[in-house]
């Protein structure tokens, strides 16, 4: 192929990547931003039962409030895995291949944020190939409440062959009962159940 054809080649590739997937030139996993598949060929996604889980704090969450979302092995199991994509995603309306939401607080010695359809921090992924056994993150909802209910979606990769795409937690219901008051950990529930054991203690 001539010169000219392989920098051709080359640059449509790139662009390619800069907008459909996370790359990482270092050999870490790479995925697609849009369906979370890892770009493993010609390897496609397991359909066996996944030996992870994916849980989160809360069954319902806030605008603007914060969820705590853990992947991990299923308990006992000796499964490790090196890479993950992990983003928040609603079914409402086209936000269906959207993430919604970003990650706060992400520690970026060993997570990469990833600004898929240009959200800052709206999906997090590894960022080296170390294997793991579990990984917890910080979530953000957005301020608005326009995303109704909503669920995390992750994949997961256990090595080059094996890998498990989209997995979804259960749906965190949206509580936009307006003020903050409605969190089971705000200060005014926290009062309530202390003014309930000083009075039980009276
Ligand atoms: C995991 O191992 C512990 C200790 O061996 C055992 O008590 C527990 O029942 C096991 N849990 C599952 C889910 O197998
Ligand atoms: C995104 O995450 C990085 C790494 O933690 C942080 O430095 C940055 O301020 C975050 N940006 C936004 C818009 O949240
Ligand atoms: C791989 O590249 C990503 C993105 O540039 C970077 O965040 C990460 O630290 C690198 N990992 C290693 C093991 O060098
Ligand atoms: C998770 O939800 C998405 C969107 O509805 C769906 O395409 C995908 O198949 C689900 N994943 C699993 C493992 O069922």
């Amino acid at each position: 192929m001539p010169l000219k054809a392989v920098v051709l080649l080359l640059a449509v590739v790139c662009v390619w990547c800069v907008e459909e997937c996370a790359c990482f030139p270092n050999g870490s996993v790479a995925f697609s931003c849009g369906n979370m598949m890892p770009v493993h060929p010609p390897f496609s996604p397991s359909t066996s039962s996944p030996p992870f889980t994916l849980t989160t704090s809360s069954s319902t969450y806030t605008p603007g409030g914060v969820i705590s979302v853990t992947v991990e092995a299923v308990q006992n199991s000796s499964t490790e895995f090196q890479g993950f994509l992990l983003q928040a995603r609603s079914r409402e309306g086209n936000a269906l291949l959207w993430p919604v939401g970003k990650f706060t607080n992400i520690d970026t010695t060993l997570f990469t944020a990833l600004h898929c359809k240009n959200m800052k921090n709206s999906t997090v992924s590894q960022a080296s190939g170390a294997k793991r056994k579990k990984v917890q993150l910080t979530w953000e909802a957005p301020s608005n409440s326009n995303y109704g209910d909503i669920y995390f979606s992750v994949s997961v990769v256990q090595d080059y062959t094996t890998f498990w795409v989209q997995l979804n937690s259960s749906a965190l219901r949206l509580d936009s009962s307006g003020n903050s008051a409605a969190g089971v950990f705000s200060p005014s529930a926290l009062l309530l159940i202390t003014l309930l054991s000083l009075s039980a203690n009276s």
